[in-house]
C-alpha cells in the first residue's frame, strides 16, 4: 500500500502530543480520502489470518472451552455450548493448541485414554495450577472437527523428545497398521484426523528451552525429519520464530533451516513491557490510549523488517510468516488468580484488533496465518466466561471486530491510499519525554482502512477512526469498480474504556450504520470518533 498521509495539526488536547504542520495543505483542507484500487487486487487474504489460540492457561480450556460432560453448564459432549456456538458463528479457520509456553512441558500421552487414568501435572508456567489432562488430543481434535477449523498443534521441543513428537504425529494422522494408529483406535477413534499445521516448539529462545538460534535451527532440522506425512496428510511445519524486534533470530533460521520449514512464526504483543505493571485493561487515560494505538501499529514496521530478512534468502516467498501470538497484554483483573492472565477487553482492544488485521491484510504476500492470544478468558479474548462458574458468558468488543471482519476471509485484498490526519504519540510508557526528541515519538495516522473484494463480488471496506474526539468525513474513491448500494455496521461506545461484563453484556456491540452514502460512484462516510465501521458495497 502506498501511504499518502498528509500531515496536519491535530487538535491535541494534551500538551503531551506534538503536531506536525503541513505547508501544502492539511488533510482537513483536502478532506480525508481513501482511494481504493478495486482493479488492482491480486492477493488473497488467507482466512487463517483470523486464527485463534487455545492454551492450557487459566480458564481458557477448563471453564472456557471445556466444562466436561457432567457439568451443570449446558454443554455438547463436554464443550461449553454457548462458547462453542459463539465460535462457530465466528468462522474460526484455525485453532492453535496446547500452548504457548505450556506446549513445551506438555506430554501428549498423559492426555489420552480413560480420563480417570490420566496423570495430573503441575502447570509450571501458569500459576502452578494442577492440570488433570482431561482435555487432551481427542478432545481438541474433535472440537476442531465440530468447528470445521484446521488444528494447529504446537509440539514439545523444549522438554520433549524427537520420538515423542514423531509418535504424536503418527497417533493423530496415521490410518495404517501402525502402533500409534492402533493405540488411537483403542482409545475410541478409528479414522485418523487431518492435521495440517505443526509447530516445532514455541518461543524456543525463552520458555521453550532458552536456546540460541543456531542450536534451535539444528534441533528443528532434526525434529522435523521424523514428523512424517502419513496417508495423505501433509504437514505444514512451522519453526519457532522470533519475538518482536529479534531480527537475528529470523535471519539465522532462514539461513540454517530455509526450505525445510514451511513457515516461521513471529510473536508481537501490544504490551508496555515485561517488568512491573502492564497497565489496567479498563482504567486508562488518553495518553495511555494513544500509546496503545502507536505500539499496536508498530507491528507493521516489525513485520516489514522480518519480511525483508526473509526476502534475502526466499525472494519467491515460499516460506510463510505466521504471527501466531499477538494482541494486548494488560494486568490481570484484580481478584483473579495470579498467572492466569484473565483481563477485560475494552473498545480500545477492539481497535488494536482492527488496526492489526488491517496491517496483516497489507502483508498477505508473506503472512499466511495469525493467531490472536487467546480465544477465551486469557489476554485479548473473544469471549469471557464467569470465573465463579455460574455459567455466564460475554462476547468482547474484540469478538465483534472479528465477526464484522469475517467477509475479509479469503477475499481479494484491494490496495488503497489514505490521506488523513496523523498525530505524534509518545513511545515510552508512562514516561515524560523530551518533546524535541522525535525519536521518542511514534506517528499515528488517525484513520486505518482495509478493502477487499469478496468471493460474492461485493467490496468490503473497514474504516477505524482512532481519534477520541474528531469525527472523520471520509471520501472513498473507488477506482475500477462501479457500486450502487452501501450498507454497514458500526462498533463504538460512549467511552473508549467501555467493555462488556456479565451485568451489561451488550454495552459495546455492533449496530446498523447509516452514515454512508454513494453519489455518482463516490462514497462518503462520516466515521464518528472512536469507532469502527465495516461497509458492504454492491
Ligand atoms: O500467551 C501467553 C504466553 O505468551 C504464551 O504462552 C507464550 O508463548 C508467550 O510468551
Amino acid at each position: 500500500m502506498k501511504k499518502l498521509f498528509l500531515l496536519s495539526a491535530v487538535a491535541a488536547t494534551m500538551a503531551f502530543f506534538g503536531c506536525k504542520g503541513s505547508d501544502s495543505g492539511t488533510a482537513s483542507d483536502q478532506g480525508v480520502t481513501v482511494t481504493i484500487h478495486a482493479d488492482q487486487g491480486t492477493q488473497k487474504i488467507h482466512k487463517e489470518i483470523y486464527g485463534q489460540f487455545a492454551e492450557h492457561l487459566g480458564s481458557c480450556i477448563y471453564g472456557g472451552l471445556w466444562v466436561g460432560e457432567n457439568s451443570q453448564i449446558p454443554n455438547i459432549n463436554g464443550y461449553r455450548k454457548d462458547v462453542f456456538e459463539a465460535l462457530k458463528a465466528l468462522k474460526v479457520p484455525v485453532l492453535r493448541w496446547p500452548g504457548g509456553c505450556f506446549a513445551d512441558e506438555y506430554h501428549w500421552m498423559d492426555g489420552i485414554g480413560p480420563k480417570e487414568n490420566r496423570p495430573k501435572m503441575q502447570n509450571n508456567n501458569w500459576g502452578g495450577t494442577i492440570e488433570d489432562n482431561s482435555f487432551g488430543t481427542h478432545e481438541f481434535l474433535n472440537l476442531c472437527e465440530m468447528l470445521e477449523c484446521e488444528p494447529y498443534i504446537s509440539g514439545n521441543v523444549g522438554s520433549g523428545t524427537v520420538e515423542e513428537l514423531a509418535k504424536w504425529v503418527e497417533y493423530m494422522t496415521s490410518d495404517g497398521d501402525t502402533p500409534m494408529a492402533k493405540l488411537r483406535r483403542q482409545n475410541g477413534r478409528d479414522k485418523a484426523w487431518k492435521v495440517k499445521y505443526l509447530g516445532v516448539g514455541n518461543e524456543s529462545w525463552g520458555c521453550g528451552g532458552n536456546m540460541r538460534p543456531d542450536y534451535y535451527a539444528d534441533l528443528y532440522r532434526r525434529y522435523s525429519v521424523y514428523c512424517r506425512n502419513y496417508d495423505g496428510n501433509n504437514l505444514y511445519k512451522i519453526a519457532s520464530g522470533a519475538t518482536d524486534y529479534d531480527y537475528n533470530w529470523t535471519k539465522v533460521l532462514m539461513e540454517n533451516i530455509g526450505n525445510l520449514m514451511h513457515g516461521v512464526s513471529l510473536h508481537y504483543y501490544t504490551v508496555t513491557g515485561w517488568d512491573g505493571s502492564k497497565g489496567s485493561s479498563t482504567e486508562f487515560n488518553e495518553n495511555d490510549y494513544y500509546w496503545t494505538m502507536g505500539k499496536c501499529l508498530e507491528i507493521e514496521e516489525v513485520i516489514e523488517k522480518h519480511k525483508a530478512i526473509m526476502d534475502e534468502t526466499d525472494p519467491d516467498k515460499n516460506i510463510g510468516l505466521l504471527v501466531d501470538e499477538w494482541g494486548t497484554w494488560w494486568d490481570e483483573e484484580p481478584g483473579t488468580i495470579k498467572g492466569h492472565l484473565y483481563q477485560q477487553n475494552a473498545l480500545r482492544d477492539a481497535f488494536v484488533a482492527s488496526l492489526s488485521l488491517d496491517v496483516f491484510h497489507r502483508h498477505t504476500d508473506r503472512i499466511r496465518m495469525c493467531n490472536i492470544a487467546q480465544v477465551v478468558n486469557v489476554l485479548q479474548s473473544m469471549i469471557l466466561t464467569d470465573q465463579e462458574g455460574t455459567g455466564h458468558m460475554v462476547l468482547t468488543p474484540t469478538y465483534h471486530v472479528f465477526q464484522m471482519y469475517t467477509p475479509f476471509q479469503e477475499a481479494t485484498y484491494l490496495p488503497l491510499d489514505i490521506t488523513c490526519n496523523e498525530m505524534k504519540v509518545r513511545r515510552n510508557w508512562k514516561e515524560e519525554v523530551d518533546a524535541a526528541n522525535a525519536e521518542t515519538y511514534r506517528t499515528l495516522p488517525l484513520l486505518s482502512a482495509s478493502a477487499a473484494k469478496t468471493q460474492d463480488g461485493d467490496i468490503v471496506v473497514a474504516l477505524t477512526n482512532v481519534s477520541l474526539d474528531e469525527e472523520q468525513d471520509v471520501t472513498v474513491n473507488l477506482e475500477g469498480a462501479a457500486v450502487q448500494t452501501v450498507s454497514g455496521r458500526i462498533l463504538t461506545s460512549a467511552n473508549v474504556a467501555d467493555y462488556n461484563d456479565f451485568e451489561n453484556p451488550d454495552r459495546v456491540a455492533p449496530a446498523d450504520f447509516t452514515g454512508a452514502q454513494i453519489e455518482q460512484g463516490v462514497l462518503s462516510v462520516k466515521v464518528p470518533a472512536k469507532s469502527l465501521v465495516v461497509l458492504t458495497l454492491k
